[in-house]
């Protein structure tokens, strides 16, 4: 289904580019007007067109059993999603049908959701079950009063919700499998910072910045600008070497393994990154609050290995830990600093050059996924 290359072939390439001091390149520039990340109404363009996109809700794993669930905004909009006795998820709009009241807040494990407000009742499938003095409610037709859909779509170890009538498929297209069955969350966090989420997001398109801004962090040990990038559909990967990976060179193509030498980023289109790291999966999802501020959802996975010891989790929180407290804390540093810079007319227009090619892929959809929505 995906056109990707495999890891032998994506080592093979790394290798040429260290011998070349080259890196993979887009074959334009972009310029994106400076008003696109300050402007109320391209935000609220941008929100519409979130709604009618396939989102990554969050991982498979986030509902792990029946009666599993997970509250939060998507696009603005309050939802919750749970797993049903079937083994099927499902998201509804976060809202009793009595008099609308948040039926659910975090995450957690239900037989059924009950309104706190007066303990109308729902199933794990929505339905309208149970109504404390129903005889207050003549007429009313329960069947017409469950919680209201909207549709949820289980891929690849990502749960995916469309709010509304969808306009593309978005992510979906060509989408490999990404997070295997059996992971399982060892870590969420959430939290919100002063940026578009735009500019949240395009810190993790490129590795032009290693060197400059990941000085004492990532640059140690990866190489500044040598990056394989891949685009497929709305998406695109974005490959960060070790600069160990050179070892390599003296093995047989036949033991190349991509583990500890590569870090795979894929973007999925339009607000979420997956980072498959040495000892765990970093998936972000940036869901916009306002046009100048964003909020964090993080999710970190792994595997749990048959003979699991409390120093294989350690080892994947330490992993955790230092791409936390180091990279990610100069990425958000950036793009708040870009932000601040925004507040005055330095720029009309940002200039994404060759080496930021995902970030390239990555306006040119959502321009036009916009145009798409303009001309309905
Ligand atoms: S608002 Fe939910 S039961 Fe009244
Ligand atoms: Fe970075």
């Amino acid at each position: 289904m995906s056109q990707l290359m495999s890891d032998a072939q994506v080592i093979q390439r790394v290798l040429d580019h260290v011998d070349a001091k080259t890196t993979d390149l887009s074959d334009t520039i972009w310029r994106e007007p400076v008003e696109n990340y300050r402007s109320q109404e391209r935000f609220e363009q941008e929100m519409e067109l979130f709604r009618r996109l396939p989102l990554v809700y969050c991982p498979s794993a986030a509902l792990p059993e029946a009666g599993s669930y997970v509250a939060r905004t998507l696009a603005g909009v309050p939802l919750v999603a749970v797993r049903g006795e079937d083994g099927v998820v499902r998201a509804f709009h976060n809202a009793c049908r009595h008099r609308g009241m948040i039926l659910a807040e975090g995450d957690g494990n239900a037989r059924s959701l009950i309104c706190r407000y007066h303990a109308w009742a729902y199933g794990l499938d929505g339905r309208l079950r149970y109504v404390p003095g129903e005889e207050g409610f003549p007429g009313l037709d329960k069947d017409a009063h469950g919680l209201v859909p909207v549709l949820a779509q289980e891929r690849g170890g990502l749960i995916f919700v469309t709010i509304k009538e969808p306009i593309s498929s978005g992510a979906l297209e060509g989408l490999p499998d990404l997070i295997a069955p059996g992971q399982a969350v060892f870590e969420y966090s959430s939290f919100e910072d002063d940026a578009n989420w735009k500019l949240l997001l395009e810190t993790s398109m490129e590795g032009y910045h290693i060197k400059a801004l990941h000085n004492k962090t990532f640059y140690p040990y990866g190489f500044d600008n040598l990056n394989v990038v891949e685009t497929y559909g709305t998406n695109s990967r974005i490959v960060f070497p070790f600069r160990r990976i050179e070892k390599l060179r003296d093995k047989p193509v036949e033991e190349w393994r991509a583990d500890g030498m590569l870090t795979h980023v894929y973007q999925l289109f339009p607000n979420t990154r997956l980072a498959i790291l040495s000892n765990h999966y970093l998936l972000v999802i940036l869901e916009p609050v306002s046009v100048s501020r964003s909020r964090w959802v993080i999710y970190r996975l792994r595997t749990p290995a048959a003979n699991e010891t409390a120093e294989d989790i350690e080892k994947s929180k330490r992993d955790a830990a230092f791409v936390r407290d180091n990279g990610v804390v100069e990425d958000r540093e950036a793009a708040r600093g870009i932000q601040q810079g925004m507040a005055g007319d330095g720029n009309t227009h940002f200039t994404f050059g060759r080496f930021e090619k995902a970030a390239v892929h990555f306006h040119q959809n959502l321009r036009a996924h916009l145009d798409m929505l303009a001309q309905r």
